[in-house]
């Protein structure tokens, strides 16, 4: 009826192409209705096991204090790889394909009993997307300077995405050992193009001069990141289901869908039933930065992780939840919601003044 009396008026309604809520409630009021809208009650999963994080969090007698997750980044050639090769005492830069990183490798180092976990990131802009999810799973940035190039275009989107994140910023002016280096005009640039005001300055950014070739100051850099680490006050939920975040991910042709994860909270081991995203699956085996088997892994561990279905998207928040089922409804559940958003912006939204024309 609604399409014959607009018909009789000139007007043609298609129904194929739907009407938006604006237009119903028009054409309902030709008619003496009212539209009222109500919103599709779904729970959402995912943000189930979010809140029963946030519940156990709000008991701080159960928080205890973890190792700080740091992310090194700066500009192409600043040296990131260096350092943490450096703090390694290993040499992954000179393997590296024409010495660049190709994606994000995490270690942990322990200096004194103390660990502390690092995340690589790549240098070059066609990273930037993976360097701004680097920035997220992490508790503290390491701003590396090399002292005889400055402040660069990186330099700030580095830190724009550090302070986006909320997270403190540890400056590290490097390569202090050559000659061209000067510190005190990298600082200046610090403090200039940044707001990032040095310490010796009167202002409250630690800035630490190294240099990540001939190891100086990075002692001082590492007790300057336990220090701030500690005053950061990070905690975790030290037992029961993990929660972790993928840093990176890709299909191994030996093993199958292979997930690196910072672990945040709880403990993961094989034949825990795990979800990230749309994907879910069954840890088979877990392994360490140097690839060896581990029974479990716990708060700011960085772990390898076999046994998802699919390979997961960087950046999703993974979770060990209670049975395969579950896991399976909610990699489901995500998977239809990224369908229907997909669907929603691919469709074409028709104006009523177009629809009012033809
Ligand atoms: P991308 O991953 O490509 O962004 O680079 P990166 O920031 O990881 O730099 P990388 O560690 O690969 O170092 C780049 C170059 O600078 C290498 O040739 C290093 O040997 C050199 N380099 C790094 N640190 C120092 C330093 O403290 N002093 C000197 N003289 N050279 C350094
Ligand atoms: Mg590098």
């Amino acid at each position: 009826k609604i399409i014959k009396d607009h018909f009789m008026r000139g007007i043609i309604l298609r129904p194929a192409q739907g009407v938006n809520l604006e237009e119903a409630r028009q054409i309902a009021a030709q008619y003496g209705w009212n539209i009222e809208l109500k919103e599709e009650k779904i729970s959402d999963p995912i943000e189930a096991l979010k809140e029963k994080f946030d519940e156990l969090y709000k008991d701080e007698s159960k928080l205890v204090q973890r190792p700080p997750v740091v992310t090194v980044m700066g500009h192409v050639d600043h040296g990131k790889t260096t350092l943490l090769d450096r703090i390694r005492k290993t040499t992954v830069a000179e393997k590296e394909v024409g010495g660049i990183t190709q994606s994000i490798g995490a270690y942990q180092a322990e200096i004194d009993g103390k660990k502390i976990t690092f995340i690589d990131t790549p240098g070059h802009e066609a990273f930037t997307e993976m360097r701004a999810r680097g920035a997220q799973a992490t508790d503290i940035v390491v701003l590396v300077v090399a002292a005889d190039d400055g402040v660069m275009p990186q330099t700030i989107e580095a830190f724009n995405h550090a302070k986006t994140a909320n997270v403190p910023i540890i400056v590290a002016i490097n390569k202090i050992d050559k000659p061209n280096a000067n510190i005190d005009l990298t600082k200046q640039q610090l403090a200039s193009k940044l707001g990032l005001v040095p310490e010796d300055w009167g202002g409250d950014t630690i800035v630490v001069p190294i240099s990540a070739k001939m190891g100086k100051g990075i002692d001082e850099l590492l007790e300057m990141i336990l220090l701030v680490a500690e005053m950061s006050e990070i905690k975790c939920i030290p037992q029961g289901n993990a929660r972790g975040v993928i840093i990176e991910s890709e299909l191994d042709k030996g093993v199958g869908p292979l997930a690196t994860a910072i672990i945040k909270d709880g403990i993961i081991k094989p034949g825990d039933y795990i979800v990230a995203g749309s994907t879910h699956g069954k840890v088979r085996a877990l392994r360490d930065e140097k690839g060896r088997k581990v029974k479990n892994a716990g708060p700011s561990d960085p772990v390898q992780i076999i046994g998802f279905e699919e390979v997961p998207d960087m950046h999703e928040i993974l979770y060990v939840v209670d049975s395969l089922d579950q896991a399976r409804e909610i990699s489901a559940f995500v998977k239809e919601r990224q369908k229907k958003e997909r669907m929603v912006k691919g469709k074409k939204h028709v104006r009523l003044e177009e629809f009012m024309r033809i």
